[in-house]
């Protein structure tokens, strides 16, 4: 049932270029630059006139609403807000009539986004759920979304379903961006060519898993960590954090680069691990300042960058070298890594990394 690896969290992160690919496939049509997601379609008009599109989701699933939000933003420029469940049902949020909700979830069973939805619904707004679970609660009660197609997902760390979300949330993206008019015809082809290349380069990502379990090795002792990112990789540094906290109980927290300084920066020494998700980007050359800023206080600094990166592995203990990419599509790619330094710091400490103590796979209950 694991196919040969010693975990499902391992199996499902190398299923990725193939779960990545069944999300793309008939849906995105490169030769003729043509996105087809029925769901989205039907309300492409009423969505891309909202006044603004809400986010709702938890956990991992909320890390890639966060990267949507940066994506759509930019593509389509309409506001996008992105929310905690727990924290819009119960705090009396504004809703008006046409205001659209993207739900996105896993399981499709999330209590919190759940009913954080049934009450937005109640008002007026249009809910799209991004969901992995065929035909479950969240699915059934939204007014249209699209699967994520990522297939079962056993492992209580979310792995293989975070990259399927992304890979919707971009077509969607691009699809409404291309119904608007807020993208150009070059761009929109350019990034259809980035996401169909995506599962190819996440297999040569994952043939970097012996260099990344030896990294893995090297810091498994340390007792906190921080994951450092800007941009559309901010997200993945939280999300990097929360796979080390649930996988290692190693205590770990996620910033955007810049905001170390007003806090975190206090934490670091020769003792601390300072994972950079530094891929090429229009951010990378504030990124080096800030790896630089570590640096000078004698953190270890483990970078995630791009091939041809000439100035970051001068700076970097460790590095892990990715196939560039398009920043918006980056993500499911940088975070692969990620995922892998995770699972192998608890394995290394002999974690059941498969079923991490107090967590449930599905939280049914608020
Ligand atoms: C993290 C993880 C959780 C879930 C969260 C939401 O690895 O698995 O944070 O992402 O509980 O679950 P879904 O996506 O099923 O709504």
């Amino acid at each position: 049932e694991k196919g040969g690896y010693d975990h499902f969290m391992l199996k499902e992160i190398f299923e990725q270029p193939r779960t990545i690919y069944d999300c793309l496939r008939g849906r995105l049509d490169v030769e003729n630059g043509k996105i087809t997601m029925s769901g989205i379609q039907q309300y492409a008009e009423q969505i891309v006139n909202a006044g603004r599109i809400i986010i709702i989701a938890c956990g991992t699933s909320w890390h890639a609403g966060l990267v949507a939000e940066y994506v759509i933003e930019e593509l389509c420029r309409i506001p996008v807000e992105v929310e905690y469940a727990s924290e819009f049902r119960y705090r009396n949020p504004i809703i008006n009539k046409g205001d659209v909700i993207i739900a996105i979830s896993q399981s499709g069973e999330t209590a919190d986004t759940l009913v954080a939805i049934e009450k937005a619904k109640e008002q007026g707004a249009i809910i799209l759920g991004i969901v992995n679970a065929v035909g479950s609660s969240i699915a059934r009660l939204s007014h249209a979304g699209a699967y994520t197609h990522s297939g079962p997902e056993i492992g209580v760390a979310s792995t293989k379903a975070f990259t399927g979300q992304l890979a919707v949330l971009n077509m969607v993206a691009l699809l409404l961006a291309a119904h608007k008019g807020t993208i150009d015809r070059d761009r929109y082809l350019l990034l259809c060519k980035e996401l169909t290349a995506i599962p190819e380069k996440a297999e040569a990502i994952l043939k970097l898993d012996a260099e990344i379990k030896a990294i893995a090795e090297k810091y498994k002792d340390a007792s906190n960590a921080l994951f450092l990112g800007r941009g559309y990789n901010f997200p993945v540094a939280l999300e990097g954090a929360l796979k080390l906290k649930e996988i290692s109980y190693i205590h770990a927290e996620g910033y955007p680069a810049a905001e170390m300084k007003h806090g975190p920066i206090a934490l670091v020494d020769d003792q601390l691990p300072v994972v950079f998700v530094a891929t090429k980007d229009s951010y990378h050359e504030k990124v080096v300042s800030n790896i630089q800023e570590i640096k000078a206080r004698k953190g270890k600094v483990i970078a995630i960058i791009t091939e041809g990166d000439t100035v970051i592995p001068g700076l970097a203990d460790d590095v892990i070298v990715l196939p560039a990419a398009d920043e918006i599509v980056a993500p499911m790619l940088s975070v692969i890594p990620l995922q892998l330094l995770s699972y192998h710091v608890g394995v290394a400490k002999g974690y059941d990394v498969d079923k991490p103590r107090n967590l449930a796979k599905s939280v049914t209950v608020e």
